[in-house]
C-alpha cells in the first residue's frame, strides 16, 4: 500500500484548529488521564445499561416502551389524565400532578406511580406479557389491536365511567373488552359472525362464575370428539360457542403447523381450555387486588354503512377504530374453518365486507385508480361520516389504518383516511405512526393512528 502523503493532509485541515495535545487536555470517561481497562469500560456501560432497563424514580417508564411512538403514546395519555406533566427520556421517568390512584389504575406506559407498580404493571406481570392480557388473546384473529393502545386512547380522551364508546369495525374485540377492563361502557360491531362471536365471548367471560369451567380431561375429550364428528351440543350457549372457538383454534394451529403433533389435538384442545380458564382466574384476582368493577358491552353483527338506520345519531362521546386495510389480509378465508363448521356462507359476508366485494360495473373507467380500491374508498368514505353522525359534539374520534401495496401498487389509506375525515367534518388533531417491528407481512409495515375531533 502507498503511504499517504502527509502534506496533502494538512492541506486538507489548513482551515480546522489544531487538535489539543493529549497529555495535556484529554482526560478519560472516569475525569482521570488514564486510559481506563477493558473491564472498567464495561462495568461502566453495564451501569448505565442496568439504569436505562430498571430506571430509577418513582414514576418510571414500563420495560414495554421501545419505540419513539411509544413515548409519543405516553405523552397522548397523559394529557387526558395528568393537569402538569414532564416526560425525561433519558432517564425514563416522568414527572406529574393529577389524581395519582386514577392515573396508577389507567396509565398504560409507567411500570410504578409514586412508587408503587401500576394496574397495567400487574396485567403484564401476571399475564407474563404486555398485549394478551385477560381475554385478549382469546383467538388469533387477525388484524388485531394492541390493547394498550385502546387503553391510551381512552386515557388521551380522558373518558370517565358514564361515557360511552363504539367501534363500528370491532372484529374479535380488543375495543370492547379493553372498555370493559376499564369499567366504560361500549358498544362494537362487526359483519363477521367470527368477530362477533369472539367480541362476546370475551365479554362474557369476564361475568361468568368460576365454577361453569369447571370441565374433567375426560369431560373435554368428550367435547373436542363430539365437535369433530358435528354432534356438539349444549344447553349454555356460552359454553356453546367456546368450546367451539377453542376448537377452532386448535385445528388453525395444527393446519399451520406440525410442532403440536405429538402433543395431538385433544391434547392441544385441553391446553387451549386450561389456558382460558387460567386467564379467568388471574383476571379476578386481579379484580379483586384493584378493587375493579367492569362493564359490560354490547356486541352487534352489522354492517357500518347501516348504523344510519339506528337510532344512534350523536349517540357515542368516542369512537376507536380500524377499518380493514386494503386488501393485505384475506380476514374472511382466515376463518374459513370455522365458517365451514358453522354453515355461514363466506361470499355473503364477503358482499358486505369493506375491500373485498365485487366490482361494480358502473364504477369501471371512472377514475385512474382500480376499481376495486375505488369501491374500498367509497364505503371507507361513507364509514367515516357514518362515525361523525354518530359522535356527540366535541367527541373525538381515532382511526388506526395502514397503507398496503398490493401487486406493487400503494394503496395511501392513510392519506386517504385523514381526507375522509376533513371532509365529513372532523378537525384533525394528530397522526402517530407506529411501527410493526415485527410484522411478518411485508406489506405493511406499520400503522397510523389518526386522531380528530367533531368542533
Ligand atoms: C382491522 S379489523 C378490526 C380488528 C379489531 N380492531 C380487533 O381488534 O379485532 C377490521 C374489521 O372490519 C370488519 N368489517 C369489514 N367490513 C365491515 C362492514 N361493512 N361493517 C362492519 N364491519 C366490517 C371486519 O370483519 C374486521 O373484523
Amino acid at each position: 500500500m502507498k503511504k499517504q502523503k502527509r502534506k496533502s493532509y494538512t492541506k486538507q485541515q489548513k482551515n480546522v484548529r489544531p487538535m489539543p495535545s493529549v497529555k495535556e487536555t484529554q482526560l478519560s470517561m472516569f475525569g482521570t488521564q488514564e486510559f481506563p481497562s477493558a473491564e472498567e469500560i464495561v462495568e461502566a456501560y453495564s451501569k448505565e445499561f442496568a439504569r436505562y432497563i430498571t430506571p430509577v424514580g418513582k414514576n418510571v417508564f414500563g420495560f414495554w416502551m421501545q419505540t419513539l411512538a411509544d413515548l409519543e403514546l405516553l405523552n397522548l395519555e397523559f394529557t387526558g389524565l395528568a393537569k402538569h406533566y414532564s416526560i425525561n427520556s433519558i432517564e425514563r421517568t416522568a414527572a406529574f400532578t393529577g389524581d395519582i390512584d386514577a392515573i396508577r389504575l389507567r396509565i398504560a406506559h409507567l411500570e410504578k406511580v409514586e412508587g408503587k407498580p401500576t394496574l397495567y404493571t400487574a396485567l403484564v406481570d401476571k399475564f407474563g406479557d404486555t398485549n394478551a392480557y385477560a381475554f385478549h388473546n382469546l383467538y388469533p384473529y387477525k388484524g388485531k389491536f394492541y390493547p394498550r393502545v385502546v387503553r391510551t386512547l381512552i386515557n388521551a380522551f380522558g373518558l370517565e365511567e358514564s361515557a360511552l364508546i363504539l367501534d363500528p369495525f370491532n372484529g374479535s374485540g380488543t375495543t370492547t373488552h379493553e372498555a370493559s377492563l376499564m369499567g366504560i361502557k361500549s358498544i362494537g360491531v362487526d359483519i363477521t359472525p367470527m368477530g362477533t362471536m369472539l367480541a362476546e365471548l370475551k365479554n362474557d367471560l369476564l361475568f361468568i362464575n368460576e365454577s361453569i369451567l369447571n370441565f374433567s380431561i375426560s369431560n373435554l375429550r368428550d367435547i373436542a370428539d363430539s365437535i369433530e364428528n358435528k354432534k356438539w351440543k349444549h344447553h349454555n350457549p356460552f359454553i356453546y360457542k367456546l368450546m367451539l372457538i377453542i376448537y377452532f383454534d386448535t385445528v388453525d394451529a395444527f393446519a399451520r403447523t406440525s410442532r403440536y403433533n405429538r402433543k395431538g389435538k385433544t391434547g392441544l384442545f385441553i391446553e387451549k381450555f386450561n389456558y382460558i380458564r387460567d386467564c379467568h382466574k388471574k383476571i379476578m384476582e386481579i379484580k379483586k387486588q384493584f378493587n375493579l368493577s367492569f362493564q359490560k358491552a354490547q356486541i352487534i353483527q352489522g354492517d357500518v354503512l347501516h348504523l344510519e338506520e339506528k337510532d344512534w345519531k350523536e349517540k357515542f362521546d368516542t369512537v376507536i377504530t380500524s377499518p380493514p386495510y386494503y386488501f393485505s389480509i384475506d380476514y374472511v378465508g382466515k376463518d374459513q374453518i370455522a365458517y365451514e363448521y358453522l354453515g355461514v356462507e363466506m361470499k355473503e359476508i364477503e358482499s358486505k365486507y369493506l375491500g373485498m366485494k365485487e366490482i361494480r360495473q358502473s364504477i369501471r373507467g371512472t377514475t385512474n385508480l382500480p376499481p376495486k380500491v375505488l369501491m374500498y374508498y367509497e364505503d371507507l368514505k361513507k364509514s367515516v361520516d357514518i362515525i361523525f353522525w354518530v359522535l356527540k359534539r366535541s367527541g373525538s374520534c381515532a382511526i388506526i389504518v395502514g397503507d398496503s401495496t398490493v401487486g406493487g401498487y400503494k394503496i395511501p389509506t392513510t392519506m386517504m383516511t385523514k381526507k375522509f375525515c376533513e371532509e365529513a367534518g372532523f378537525k384533525f388533531k394528530k397522526l402517530i405512526f407506529n411501527p410493526l417491528l415485527g410484522a411478518r407481512n411485508r406489506a405493511i409495515r406499520g400503522e397510523s393512528i389518526i386522531i380528530c375531533e367533531k368542533e
